[in-house]
């Protein structure tokens, strides 16, 4: 009689639950928070993404945090987070707006921090359509050609034990940097010190605690305050460097850009001249074709470069697997280099390349969307501008989906094929979808296959101690700095 009672009771429960969504934050569960600050001390962890994690077992895969006075919610699992971006993504489309952020964000301009408008979803359909056409066209020689350049400067290292990782992050930048504009550098070129150091010390100092406070008290901004000094000028730095490629690009381009050029800047800078017309509604300007440059160096370069250094460690904890996919590509490729068309072939080396961006998705709480109406999630409900965190790192470690989920095995997409990779998001969905996945998709590819087909990657001789796989984390997962020596493969390397 006694269960009997108890089923009837939780069915009512969960009627109850279905029929009438919880209708406010505070339902949803979470920590307690302190009063002003509320769990801001629980946001200064220095590895967030596994602190959101931890928390998530403790709360679910729906918990809010309060930050100042706005409250966050942080979504867990593929599933809840599948329902905010692709199922429900005209409801959670939207960026948290900030005082800070507007000043990187060229006054919103930017399509990875401006909001959901109008405006927005033109600028993005232009940059994707200008993308997609280079994919179609440039892109695979493009990233060939920096993929040949990269295993000729390992090469060039001669068995030396060395850290890859700027090699990795001039590679990738040279990919952007020459579709966007068609310029490529080499690793000690001033220049591209000048654009790197300048974009990483804009990410770094907008995430700092000095400057996130100026959004959640804005009564400090009316103090001194040096990181913002330093963010204002590093952003201006940015504004000259990326203005003076534009103008140069302008000068040595034909005077009336076309729909066939071969650059992402031509193409856009063509897009502009085709909205000109008032009547189509939102006018695009050069702003736009700024900050959509700045979106592409700074998504596409920290991004790839931080998923091969992780690429690179995880290999050398597992050796086998390196020698399981020198294996498939010597017998496939029969010593040719490979082209992106190749990858169904080589499943061995699709397996560690999705295993790794579900262990290390390099953006690992994507970017914070906002309500953008009142919306419901996992049956909770969600009011208008509540911030929606999508903890990627803690679905890609979700043990109700993943078998062992901190082990590195690229065997289990062997096994299970297609229905584990749908509970991969490492590059979000919906409307805010990475705009880069094409490009990053065959970049990782043929970079990965490249290198395993010239290089075998070891310890340095007598070292012992295998590189920390934990990392540090910001808006990109690195992987901490670590030597390696790339020793070439015999008979396989090819010289510029
Ligand atoms: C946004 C992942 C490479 C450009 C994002 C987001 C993620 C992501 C998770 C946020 C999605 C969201 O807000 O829900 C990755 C990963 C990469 C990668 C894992 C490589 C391993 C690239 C590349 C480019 C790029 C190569 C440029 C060519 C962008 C841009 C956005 C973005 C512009 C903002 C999109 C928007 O707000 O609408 N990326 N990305 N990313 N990514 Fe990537």
């Amino acid at each position: 009689k006694e269960c009997q009672s108890k089923a009837v009771g939780s069915r009512l429960l969960y009627f109850l639950h279905q029929f009438f969504p919880r209708t406010h934050l505070n339902s949803i569960p979470g920590p307690l928070s302190l009063p002003l600050l509320g769990n801001m001390l629980e946001l200064a962890d220095n590895h967030l993404p596994n602190h959101l994690t931890a928390l998530a077992s403790r709360y679910g895969k729906i918990y809010r945090l309060k930050c100042g006075n706005s409250t966050m919610v942080v979504l867990n699992s593929a599933d809840v987070i599948r329902e905010a971006l692709v199922k429900k993504w005209s409801d959670f489309a939207g960026r948290p707006q900030s005082y800070t952020g507007d000043v990187v964000s060229g006054r919103g301009c930017s399509i990875s921090l401006g909001d959901y408008s109008e405006e927005w979803r033109a600028h993005r359909r232009l940059v994707h359509g200008a993308l997609q056409r280079s994919c179609q066209g440039s892109l695979h020689e493009v990233i060939q050609k920096q993929a040949l350049h990269l295993n000729q400067v390992l090469l060039d290292y001669n068995g030396r034990a060395v850290d890859l990782s700027e090699d990795f992050t001039v590679a990738a930048s040279n990919v952007i940097t020459t579709l966007a504009f068609g310029k490529e550098y080499e690793k000690s070129s001033p220049e591209l010190q000048r654009l790197h150091g300048c974009l990483n010390e804009i990410v770094s100092l907008w995430g700092s605690p000095w400057i996130s406070a100026l959004d959640s008290f804005p009564l400090l901004r009316i103090l001194p305050n040096l990181p913002f000094k330093r963010l204002l000028k590093e952003v201006a730095r940015r504004d000259d460097i990326i203005r003076t490629h534009i103008n140069e690009y302008k000068m040595q381009a034909p005077s009336e850009p076309s729909e066939d050029a071969i650059y992402i800047t031509g193409r856009l800078l063509h897009g502009l001249k085709q909205r000109r017309d008032p009547s189509e509604g939102v006018v695009l300007n050069e702003m736009h074709v700024h900050m959509a440059t700045v979106d592409l160096l700074i998504g596409g370069t920290e991004t790839t470069a931080a998923w091969l250094s992780w690429t690179v460690a995880f290999l050398l904890h597992r050796p086998e697997v390196q020698c399981r996919v020198y294996d498939e590509l010597c017998m496939v490729l029969e010593g040719r280099y490979p082209q992106y068309s190749d990858r169904h072939k080589l499943p061995v080396l699709c397996a560690v390349i999705n295993e790794i961006l579900r262990l290390r998705p390099v953006a690992p709480l994507a970017v914070p969307h906002r309500a953008i109406r009142d919306s419901s999630l996992a049956g909770y409900f969600i009011p208008k501008n509540t911030i929606i965190i999508p903890n990627l790192f803690g679905a890609h470690h979700d043990p109700e989906v993943w078998k062992d989920p901190y082990a590195f095995k690229p065997e289990r997409f062997l096994e299970c094929g297609d229905a584990s990779t749908r509970a991969l998001m490492p590059f979000g969905g919906g409307a805010r979808l990475c705009l880069g996945e094409a490009v990053a998709n065959m970049e990782l590819f043929l970079f990965t296959a490249y290198l395993l087909r010239d290089f075998q990657f070891v310890l340095p001789e007598g070292q012992t101690s295998l590189p920390d796989l934990e990392g540090v984390a910001s808006v990109v997962l690195k992987v901490k700095g670590y030597k390696v020596t790339a020793r070439p493969r015999p008979g396989n390397v090819h010289v510029e």
